[in-house]
């Protein structure tokens, strides 16, 4: 952590629109090492999850209309929800705008009208607050809705003259994970200092990645899935078994009620890749395996599948994705020698698989660090906490919205 000006408070916006959540939030932060401090200022998550569970799954175009219809109305309630915490200064002034409003009328209000419109209309973008930097989600992500994103930083950078860091999706799960409580506007925090190396594991609905973590801010990606994600494969079993999206919590609560009953595996399900000697996991032959094994099982009077059968299909499924997700964990641990272990990313709500990650980290005698609630989903805490522990002003520049690019693809890296 080496940011130059230390002694004073960094005011951060976080942006965060890779997939089906439109999130921002405020951090301010000081100090940097031990000291380091997090005080939240607001931090909100709008999710578009019931508009896409109509397509079983994130419907990319509305994904981008969506974000560009929220991000100001969101903003607003942001700085409301901030409160006397958040500062203003001067005015921006009608010509200021009008200016901004022109630069970017023939590129973004083609791409993102909503956007443009909206912020275009809304007066209280004209009060400059005392933000010191912008950190956006570059990827990796869905590219039309990180764009959303980044244009709506370049607009705002523009308007209120603040530079943009970008800032890499999976980062922003590993930090999230270090933040050490739910979050309550105002409160201050100490970051959980893991001890280094850590190894990563990052289980979401787009990657299932084992990353060795130097430090904040050095990543080498040392596993991944060939395949599909594990979220990805939680979502498109429980839609096998007719749960509706996003699947992961449902087939989640439908295990649990299997192990409460008594219900035992209808069918054994593969352990993917257990025992291969590299890091890669494998989730799609264990679809196929549920797939298959769907087409025999007992129906009800309704022709639906047996409620039974799915209970303990669901809890097969879990341990499945359990076993292996541990197993993976653990040659990582060893390969890496690791002292802490991070799990991040929207899988790692699972209950299941925190128990079964906190029972590792205690036979190898390491701190885990697992995320709260409120931040195991994706959200903008995280992106304004990685910005501002990663520390470096390397990417930042005061022309952000000339440079920075949506990356779909992108990875992390040193
Ligand atoms: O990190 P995230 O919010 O979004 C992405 O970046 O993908 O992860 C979303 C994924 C979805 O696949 C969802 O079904 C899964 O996380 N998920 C769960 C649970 N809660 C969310 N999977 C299993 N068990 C859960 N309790
Ligand atoms: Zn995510």
């Amino acid at each position: 952590m080496s940011r130059a000006d230390s002694q004073k408070p960094i005011v951060t916006l976080g942006i965060e629109t890779s997939c089906d959540e439109t999130a921002l939030a405020l951090i301010k932060t000081n100090g940097q090492g031990v000291d380091f401090t997090c005080q939240v200022l607001s931090s909100l998550v709008h999710s578009q999850a019931e508009l896409h569970s109509a397509y079983g799954g994130v419907f990319p175009s509305l994904a981008k209309r969506e974000h560009g219809k929220n991000l100001v109305p969101l903003l607003h309630k942001l700085m409301i929800e901030a409160g006397e915490l958040l500062e203003f200064s001067d005015d921006v002034g009608e010509a200021h705008m009008k200016d901004v409003m022109v630069s970017f009328s023939k590129e973004i209000a083609p791409q993102n009208p909503e956007l443009y419109q909206s912020f275009s209309e809304a007066k209280f973008l004209g009060k400059i607050p005392k933000i010191d930097r912008i950190a956006v989600t570059e990827g990796p992500g869905l590219e039309p809705a990180l764009w959303v994103g980044i244009n709506f930083a370049r607009m705002l950078s523009a308007l209120w003259k603040i530079p943009v860091e970008p800032v890499d999706h999976m980062e922003g799960h590993i930090v999230g994970s270090l933040f050490p409580s739910e979050i309550t506007n105002g409160a201050v925090h100490r970051i959980f200092d893991a001890p280094m190396p850590a190894v990563a594991l990052l289980i979401s609905g787009g990657h299932t990645q084992l990353v060795n973590v130097e430090t904040i801010g050095n990543y080498e990606i040392i596993g991944e899935t060939v395949d599909d994600a594990v979220g990805e494969a939680f979502d498109k079993v429980a839609r096998l078994l007719g749960l509706a999206y996003p699947g992961g919590p449902n087939l989640s609560r439908l295990a649990g009620e299997a192990r409460t009953a008594g219900i035992e595996a209808p069918v054994k399900l593969p352990r993917p890749m257990i025992g291969s000697k590299d890091l890669s996991f494998s989730f799609s032959g264990l679809k196929t395996a549920v797939l298959y094994a769907t087409r025999k099982a007992p129906r009800d009077a309704k022709g639906d599948i047996e409620v039974n059968w799915k209970k303990g299909l669901a809890r097969e499924f879990e341990d499945a994705v359990k076993e292996t997700l541990d197993s993976k964990l653990r040659d990582a641990l060893d390969k890496v020698g690791a002292s802490s272990i991070i799990i991040g990313g929207g899988v790692s709500a699972n209950s299941v698989l925190r128990e079964a990650f906190g029972g590792t980290a205690l036979e190898y005698g390491i701190p885990i660090f697992l995320p709260s609630h409120h931040i195991s989903g994706d959200n903008a805490l995280m992106i304004a906490l990685a910005s501002a522990l990663d520390g470096d002003e390397k990417n930042s520049n005061k022309l952000g919205h000339q440079i920075i690019r949506a990356q779909g693809t992108k990875r992390l890296s040193v």
